[in-house]
């Protein structure tokens, strides 16, 4: 802990000014998740990765809450989660990110939206990254020559 994390002293993160609650959170990822399990291509990998829905829903809920509002709720890796699904190729993030977005722009003001989408395309970006190189398609940074 540092001085700027006193526990007295939340944190105040950038869905607050934009409207996101926990409650914005919980309608967002369950209509996502609803859509993308409707999804021809992607539909099927989720499906098949994961077992309970509501264990999966649950955790992303923490994540976007740790993500816009900084409750620091999410215990996860999704690093390694992603690194370790069998089929997952880098043209599913921009799909997973136009479903995200159409639902982001369905149920959300244009601001909410607007940070929800800006964060997710920030999130995917670093994932598909990190699958590259944990695929020896790029390698990690440290053993980049100059
Ligand atoms: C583009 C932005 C994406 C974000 C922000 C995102 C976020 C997350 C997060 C936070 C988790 C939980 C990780 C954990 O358990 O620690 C997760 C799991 C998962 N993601 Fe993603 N994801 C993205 C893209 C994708 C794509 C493109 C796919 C598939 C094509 C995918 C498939 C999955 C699956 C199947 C799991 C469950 C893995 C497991 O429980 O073993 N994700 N994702």
């Amino acid at each position: 802990m540092n001085a700027f994390e006193h526990p007295r002293r939340p944190r105040i993160g950038p869905g607050v000014a934009v409207g996101i609650t926990e409650e914005v959170i919980r309608r967002q990822v369950h209509a996502f998740y609803g859509r993308v399990r409707e999804d021809e291509v992607l539909g099927p990998i989720f499906n098949g990765a994961i077992a309970d829905w509501d264990e999966h829903l649950a955790k992303l809920c923490d994540f976007w809450s740790s993500v816009v509002l900084m409750t620091g709720r999410f215990k996860g890796s999704p690093m390694a989660a992603h690194a370790r699904l069998p089929g997952i190729e880098p043209e599913h993030f921009p799909r997973w990110l136009g479903i995200w977005r159409e639902t982001a722009r369905d149920l959300c003001r244009p601001e909410a939206a607007d940070l929800f989408i800006a964060k997710a395309e920030m999130i995917g970006e670093s994932l598909k990254l990190g699958l590259a190189v944990s695929r020896g398609e790029i390698p990690p940074l440290a053993e980049r020559r100059p």
